[in-house]
C-alpha cells in the first residue's frame, strides 16, 4: 500500500512515538491530580510536551501551550473564547469547517462575519483583505489550504490585522511540523495545531499556543486538580482552558514526536516534503485530461496536490487508485466547501494526494504513473 493521505493523518509516526505512548500507558497516573509518583510522572510528561511544542512553534511561554483533542477543539477554544454576539470577524474562502462552522454558529447568534473570496486558483487578494479589517475583532485563517496547499503569508496578514486592532487566529493543522513556524516572529496571536498530521504524533492530540496577553474565556469547565472549592474555572493558563483529565498517553507520543522534529529540524523536513510535492506535481501536470488545482507558482506550500482525472468523479478515481494500485488518497469535499465552490469542484470534489517526510521518490513516481494510466 502506498499511503498518500498524510494531510488527513500521518500513518507513519516519528521514531520513538509508539514506544513513548506504550511506556506512558504503563507508568502515567493523572496529571495534576496528586503528588504520588504516577501522578507526577504524568504531570512531567504533559509539561515536557508543552515545552517542546513551545520551542517548535515559537510560543514564548510553555504554560501558554494549551492541549486539546485536535485542531478542531483548539479552533473552537480560540474562536468561542474570543468572539461573541456584537463582535465582527473576518475569515477566508480557504477555510476548513473547523473554522467555518464555529464562525457560522456565532454569526447566527449575532456576530458579524466577512469572508474574503478566493479565485479559481484558490488565491486570496491581500488588498481585498485589508478592506474588510476595520472594526474586526479577529481574523481567522488557515496557514495552508488543506485542499490546494496554497500557503498564506502570515507575517503580512498579521501586520494587516494588527494595523486595524484585530487579533490573528491561525489554523496550522496542515503546516505544524511540515513548514517552519515561529508564531512570535510571524505575529500570530493564537496558533491552533493538530498533533497527528505534520507533527507526526498520535491522534487525539492537538492544541493552541497563546501569545501572552491574549485573554480567552474557557470553552469547557470542570475538574482542574487545583482550586477545587472555587465556583469558577481557575484563571491561570493552561488550567483555564484545560478542564478534565489530560491525554497524557497521547501527549507522551506528541512530546516524543516534537523531540524528534526539534532534533531533525523542521526546515530539513520541509525541504524534503517540498521536493516530493514538486516531483509529483511535475509528474502529473502534463498528463492529458488531468486538472491540478492551486497556485503552484508559489513555494513553499502545503505538501498536497489535488486533481481530477477526465470526467471521473473524485470518489470513483480514489476508489480505483486504492483498489487497482493500492494508493490511499482522499476524495470528496475535504471539509472545505467554500474553496471547492471557488475552484468549481463542488459537484465532483477532487482527489487529494498528500505526502510526509517518509514518502519515497519511488512512491511518488508510482502514484504519478497510476494517474497517467487512469487518465488513459
Ligand atoms: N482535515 C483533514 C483533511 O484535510 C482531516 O483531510
Amino acid at each position: 500500500m502506498i499511503y498518500m493521505d498524510n494531510a488527513a493523518t500521518t500513518l507513519r509516526k516519528a521514531p520513538g512515538v509508539i514506544e513513548a505512548v506504550t511506556a506512558a500507558m504503563k507508568t502515567a497516573g493523572n496529571a495534576a491530580r496528586g503528588a504520588h509518583g504516577p501522578a507526577l510522572e504524568a504531570a512531567g510528561i504533559v509539561y515536557d510536551a508543552r515545552e517542546k511544542l513551545a520551542a517548535l512553534l515559537g510560543c514564548p511561554r510553555a504554560d501558554h501551550v494549551i492541549f486539546t483533542a485536535n485542531a478542531t477543539q483548539a479552533l473552537n477554544t480560540a474562536i468561542y473564547g474570543l468572539l461573541g454576539p456584537g463582535d465582527r470577524a473576518v475569515t477566508t474562502d480557504l477555510e476548513h469547517n473547523s473554522v467555518l462552522r464555529p464562525l457560522y454558529a456565532l454569526q447566527d447568534q449575532g456576530m458579524a462575519l466577512d469572508i474574503l473570496p478566493a479565485d479559481r486558483q484558490g488565491r486570496i487578494r491581500y488588498e481585498a483583505l485589508e478592506a474588510l479589517l476595520p472594526g474586526a475583532k479577529a481574523l481567522v485563517c488557515t496557514h495552508a489550504s488543506n485542499l490546494t496547499g496554497n500557503l498564506l503569508d502570515l507575517a503580512r496578514i498579521a501586520e494587516l490585522a494588527h494595523r486595524y486592532g484585530a487579533l490573528l487566529i491561525v489554523d496550522a493543522a496542515q503546516t505544524a511540523g511540515s513548514i517552519p513556524i515561529n508564531m512570535t516572529e510571524l505575529g500570530v496571536d493564537l496558533l491552533c495545531f493538530s498533533g497527528h498530521k505534520g507533527l507526526l504524533g498520535p491522534q487525539g492530540t492537538g492544541g493552541l499556543c497563546i501569545r501572552p496577553g491574549v485573554e480567552l474565556r474557557p470553552l469547557l469547565r470542570g475538574g482542574s486538580g487545583v482550586r477545587s472549592h472555587d465556583r469558577a474555572q481557575p484563571p491561570e493558563y493552561p488550567t483555564r482552558l484545560e478542564a478534565g483529565t489530560h491525554n497524557a498517553h497521547g501527549l507522551a507520543g506528541l512530546g516524543a514526536a516534537a523531540d524528534w522534529l526539534l532534533r531533525e529540524g523542521v526546515e530539513k523536513l520541509c525541504a524534503r516534503e517540498q521536493e516530493l510535492t514538486r516531483r509529483f506535481y511535475e509528474g502529473v501536470l502534463s498528463i492529458g485530461g488531468v486538472t491540478v488545482y492551486g497556485d503552484f507558482s508559489v513555494w513553499p506550500r502545503g505538501s498536497v496536490v489535488a486533481l481530477n482525472v477526465g470526467d471521473l468523479d473524485s470518489s470513483a478515481a480514489a476508489d480505483a487508485l486504492y483498489t487497482d494500485y493500492g494508493i490511499a488518497v482522499r476524495a470528496g469535499a475535504h471539509c472545505a466547501p467554500r474553496l471547492h465552490d471557488a475552484l468549481g469542484t463542488a459537484e465532483r470534489g477532487a482527489v487529494r494526494f498528500s505526502f510526509s517526510p517518509f514518502t519515497t521518490e519511488e512512491e511518488i513516481d508510482a502514484a504519478a504513473a497510476a494517474v497517467r494510466e487512469l487518465a488513459g
